[in-house]
């Protein structure tokens, strides 16, 4: 049975241990002017690193039809899918701002974006999450944020297609 990773980590985003991890942070930090916040106030920003060492960034878009509107995670999450749908997702930042800057704390996924990372990991395997606040960062794996994720029996992992 795949072994799951429980861990989570705290740090101060700018004593992220990795270099590399400290970057994707900066670039879902640097993402945010560009969500389309405008019913919340609240801003997200998600970079995702894969596994050609690609970055895809995504931002929340609302929508007057509330529900209409996709958070961060899921926009870099179907773009990664859309345009590089057989490569392996490595590790994903997550950072937010609300209407006073940058959040202190980290901000967790919603259920809805646990559910989709669920599904790249199925695909590609686990991968690390940094849930970036100024003054709190977590670094976890991903299967730790939903450990009982919905799955049907039809969809097969990557490796069995690719
Ligand atoms: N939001 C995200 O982008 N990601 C999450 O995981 C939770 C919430 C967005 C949705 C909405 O645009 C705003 O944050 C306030 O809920």
């Amino acid at each position: 049975m795949e072994k799951r990773e429980q861990a989570i980590e705290y740090f101060e985003c700018k004593n992220l241990p990795s270099g590399e991890y400290r970057e994707l942070c900066e670039k879902a930090q640097r993402v945010l002017p560009d969500a389309y916040s405008a019913y919340s106030g609240f801003s997200v920003g998600a970079a995702l690193l894969l596994e050609n060492g690609e970055v895809i960034t995504g931002t929340n878009q609302e929508n007057a039809a509330l529900p209409s509107g996709m958070c961060a995670e899921r926009t870099a999450l179907f773009y990664a899918g859309s345009r590089f749908p057989q490569v392996r997702v490595r590790a994903m930042a997550i950072a937010a701002a609300d209407r006073n800057g940058p959040v202190k704390e980290y901000v967790a996924p919603c259920g809805a974006c646990r559910q989709v990372m669920a599904e790249t990991i199925r695909r590609g395997g686990d991968f690390d999450v940094i849930l970036c606040g100024e003054e709190r960062t977590i670094l976890l794996r991903a299967s730790a944020l939903l450990p009982f994720p919905f799955e049907d029996s039809k969809t097969v992992r990557l490796e069995e297609v690719f």
